[in-house]
């Protein structure tokens, strides 16, 4: 059993753990394990989405250990996502109800819009035009969020929110909004850091979820050459003065920022490595030395080539990283 994880609480005053297990890239023949051995350690949240294409491999966990009684429903906190192909307000019930036949669950703590931008709506996760260019939707996320905020409503989820919106997007939604976005989650690692929209969103009641807190080493256009955040040699350095892996020091940093942080994991001991992150805090010295490695190195930028999902989608008007923040 790994230390106790932290509880955070949103706008609305309903609470979510600050450490949750990441499910993006998470084989469903791993992902099975992988949130039972979660689960056993100490973990309450879980982060998936119906793009990951695991829901049901990952509520194959949840349904044993909820058998096995080593938890109840109300003890998790589930995350899933609306996908861009179902933005169209009448296709967002049916999604969430998708995603919650997948999980066996019969409400989900936090929906998320995925992303601002809308695909074509269909059947396939990445349209595609005939001359290759994704094919997209004019659906505008102001509806696709009215629709989230019936889900509310009709109780298929506690919480809602958004992923990759930035800050304008955060504003309008917050301008035109009955449900304010209890969370954003987004990007955030010391390669990017992300203080403008962190900022912005905590002065709106907004709390940041970090993902790729890593540096995401697994994602599928990694190139050889890439700097990779978990070999940074200062950075192990600092986390060496800790007694700590920089793993732990990636995730309390976070933390200590106040953001509710997702690492992905597939592997027991890094799972549980992963967790032991609640005897110790960053001072704000190095909180503010790790803050100096930002180098606006976004690595989920979705204008990578058409691999995985993440294909040129810069044609959006939705796109959410044209501006610096
Ligand atoms: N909303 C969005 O658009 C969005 C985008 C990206 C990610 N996310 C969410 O955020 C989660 C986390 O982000 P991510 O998956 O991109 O990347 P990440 O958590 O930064 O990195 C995951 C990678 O780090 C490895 N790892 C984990 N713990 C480690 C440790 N202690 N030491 C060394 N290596 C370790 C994992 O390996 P093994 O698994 O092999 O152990 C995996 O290769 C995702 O899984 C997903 O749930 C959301």
């Amino acid at each position: 059993m790994t230390q106790n994880v932290s509880m955070m609480k949103f706008n609305n005053g309903n609470e979510v753990p600050a450490l949750g297990l990441g499910t993006w890239k998470s084989k469903p023949d791993e992902v099975t394990q992988a949130v039972k051995d979660a689960i056993d350690l100490g973990y309450r949240h879980i982060d998936c989405a119906y793009a990951y294409g695991n829901e049901k491999e990952v509520g194959a966990a949840l349904e044993a250990k909820i058998a096995e009684g080593v938890v109840k429903r109300q003890d998790l906190f589930i995350t899933s996502k609306l996908w861009n192909t179902f933005h169209k307000p009448e296709l967002v019930e049916p999604a969430i109800k998708t995603t919650l036949s997948n999980l066996g669950l019969e409400y989900l703590d936090l929906y998320l819009i995925h992303s601002p931008i809308a695909f074509k709506e269909g059947d396939d996760l990445r349209p595609m035009n005939a001359d290759g260019t994704p094919a997209l939707s004019n659906v505008d996320y102001l509806d696709t969020w009215k629709a989230m905020e019936g889900l509310v409503t009709e109780g298929l989820t506690k919480n809602i929110g958004i992923s990759n919106f930035n800050s304008e997007q955060v504003e309008r939604v917050l301008k035109n909004c009955t449900i304010k976005p209890v969370t954003n989650q987004i990007e955030c690692h010391p390669y990017l850091t992300q203080k403008k929209l962190s900022a912005l969103c905590m002065e709106k009641g907004i709390l940041i979820t970090a993902y790729s807190p890593l540096g995401c080493p697994d994602r599928p256009w990694a190139k050889p050459d890439d700097p990779k955040l978990l070999d940074d040699k200062k950075l192990g350095e600092l986390a060496k003065k800790y007694n700590k892996t920089l793993a732990q020091v990636l995730i309390r940093y976070q933390l200590d920022r106040g953001h509710i942080v997702i690492p992905k994991s597939v592997t027991k001991s890094r799972i549980a490595e992963n967790a032991e992150v609640f005897d110790f805090k960053l001072t704000p010295e190095d909180i503010a030395y790790i803050d100096t490695f930002d180098c606006n190195g976004r690595i989920c930028s979705i204008t990578n080539v058409k691999i995985n999902f993440f294909f040129s989608w810069k044609s959006s008007p939705h796109y959410p990283f044209h501006i610096p923040f």
